[in-house]
């Protein structure tokens, strides 16, 4: 098989809050598939980072009375901790606020403009008198236009569901200081985005998007495209547009180009990666970006359009997933659904949770449930009562009986092979994203291994004359097939994998494995490899989480 290059990206989490387990799902979806493909024995690179900048940052580090440089690092390190203890691999974790992003900035809107896609015109806008600043629209508070109800933001009417802009707002005020705004002239730039309409067509209808989201696009693409505001006025926290002091790049046209400055940040690292092979306009190497389907329109029409304008590579391939509800419904503070990271971490083993989203995801787009009962009642009747239960039952003889050595030759060939021979379909299922079809089909396979226990009864065997040999050849079969779906499961459980490979006394499961088994080979002795999710420990988690949107009032 040719070895693949593949770099991968998840969208960079904004730098001003705690990771949830909302976001969880994407990076987790995102590091399954990289896992597995490094797994394969292709070059996979998994890169993030914060993403730092924008008027929400600055304001937080204000109310907070640090700098935004501090916030961002301070929410850094805790982001990064998060995401290790989910066991997400990134092979690079950078920030946008680095002089890579601000390289690969500055050279992208210089290429821009120099092949004339930016305009500038003159537009006017609500700002803040008292903090001397233009307000973004969820900086603005007002009665609706059209129900009248109050305290809603400016762009849209939590009540009747009216969109509508700032402007419109009736007795608006500045959620910043309270003041009421005025409407004040500046100079904006523009990308215009419009000159790859044509561009844009084409790509989204090659393969690049999934089909759910091309349709969506195809919305959009026919109402034409506009100019994109890409200018934001001082005070901003950001990188200020070359030659135009004052003037600053809004967020959203840095941010994905942290994909490339995280990347170059490893580059400068390793002697092995290069990146021209990988963003040169000419690169064949392969590039993917998992993302929400609340980002699709900067994705798939900005960034593209972007990366274009610039002479660089344009994305393989852009992979949205839907949005976690918990219990049927939105994240709620108040129900205490709303769990962050770390909360989850307090409580449950991260592998729960990276198995019920494997068990649960496709490649489409739409909403992903995760209900708490379904999740505790799937973990441990999949991952305790199928899975580990096959080394559970049989581990022990080999281990007390036989010296922990197992047979030397395969009593059950044809079965064994059956194991074997769904590798290249649950690879093909990991390939497309189709992680519960994979699941699936491993879950089939421990059926069938438990099943195979069952009638054989080791347990009883052992204790026949005569029957001991038997009883070595059944657990050896049973420990083999317990070893074939270990690899079948490590792209979803990388530290159950690490404890298997331990106790089978093994190097690291590559993918490729499944083709031997494991014959006339010592083992050590079986220690349990996960509890059971109580009740309790769930209960206690939302309990914390529900404490903790209280405090915060
Ligand atoms: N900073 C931008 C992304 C810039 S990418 C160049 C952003 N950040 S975010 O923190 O709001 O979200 C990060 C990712 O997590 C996005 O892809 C978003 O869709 C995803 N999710 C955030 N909440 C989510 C859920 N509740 N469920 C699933 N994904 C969620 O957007
Ligand atoms: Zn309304």
């Amino acid at each position: 098989m040719n070895s693949r290059k593949i770099l991968v990206t998840s969208a960079l989490p904004y730098a001003n809050g705690p990771i949830h387990i909302g976001h969880m799902l994407e990076y987790i979806q995102t590091d399954i598939w990289a896992r597995f493909q490094k797994q394969r024995g292709h070059t996979c690179t998994y890169v993030c980072a914060d993403d730092t900048h924008g008027t929400p940052i600055m304001l937080k580090a204000q109310q907070l009375g640090i700098t935004p440089e501090q916030l961002i690092a301070d929410v850094k390190k805790d982001h990064e901790a998060d995401f290790a203890d989910f066991f997400v691999n990134f092979d690079h974790y950078h920030t946008t606020h680095s002089d890579e992003c601000r390289e690969f900035t500055e050279l992208i809107y210089n290429r821009i403009n120099a092949a004339g896609h930016i305009s500038k015109r003159t537009i006017s806008q609500l700002f803040d008198p008292e903090k001397e600043m233009f307000l973004p629209d969820r900086f603005v508070k007002g009665n609706c236009p059209k129900c009248g109800e109050d305290d809603q933001y400016g762009d849209n009417c939590d009540k009747c569901g009216a969109t509508y802009s700032p402007t419109d707002l009736i007795d608006p005020k500045s959620a910043v200081s309270g003041a009421t705004p005025i409407l004040k002239d500046s100079e904006h730039f523009f990308f215009k985005l419009q000159d790859f309409q044509e561009m844009l067509q084409t790509w989204i209808r090659s393969g690049h998007v999934q089909e759910q989201i091309a349709n969506k696009l195809d919305e959009w693409l026919d109402d034409g495209l506009r100019e994109w505001d890409i200018s934001r006025d001082a005070p901003y926290f950001g990188f200020e547009i070359p030659g135009e002091p004052g003037k600053y790049l809004y967020v959203w046209l840095d941010a994905p180009i942290g994909y490339m400055g995280s990347f170059k940040a490893l580059c400068d690292k390793r002697d092995d990666l290069d990146f021209d092979e990988y963003w040169a306009k000419d690169s064949t190497t392969e590039l993917y970006h998992f993302i929400g389907k609340d980002i699709v329109y900067f994705h798939s029409l900005f960034w593209p359009a972007t990366l274009t304008a610039s002479n660089f590579r344009t994305p393989t391939a852009v992979w949205a997933h839907g949005f976690l509800m918990v219990n049927g419904t939105k994240m709620s503070k108040s129900k205490g659904t709303f769990i962050k990271a770390r909360t989850y971490l307090d409580h449950l083993n991260p592998e729960y949770l990276r198995y019920y989203f494997a068990a649960k995801l496709n490649n489409r787009i739409d909403d992903f449930d995760l209900n708490l009962e379904d999740f505790q009642q799937r973990v441990n009747s999949d991952l305790v009562g199928k899975y580990i239960n096959i080394a559970s039952r049989t581990a022990g003889f080999i281990f007390k009986r036989f010296d922990g050595m197992l047979s030397a030759q395969s009593s059950e060939q044809s079965l064994l092979k059956e194991f074997q021979d769904q590798a290249d379909v649950i690879a093909k299922y990991y390939e497309d994203r189709e992680f519960s079809r994979a699941i699936k089909a491993i879950m089939l396979l421990a059926d069938k291994a438990n099943q195979y226990i069952a009638e054989k009864e080791p347990w009883k065997l052992i204790k026949t004359d005569g029957g001991e040999a038997e009883t070595k050849d059944i657990c050896s079969v049973a420990l083999n097939m317990f070893r074939i779906l270990s690899i079948y499961l490590k792209p979803v459980l990388p530290e159950m994998s690490k404890k298997v490979e331990q106790f089978l006394n093994i190097d690291a499961l590559n993918w490729h494995d499944h083709q031997h088994l494991l014959l006339d080979h010592k083992i050590n002795k079986f220690k349990p490899l996960m509890q059971r999710i109580e009740a309790d420990a769930i209960d206690a988690m939302v309990a914390d989480s529900k404490a903790a949107s209280s405090k915060q009032g």
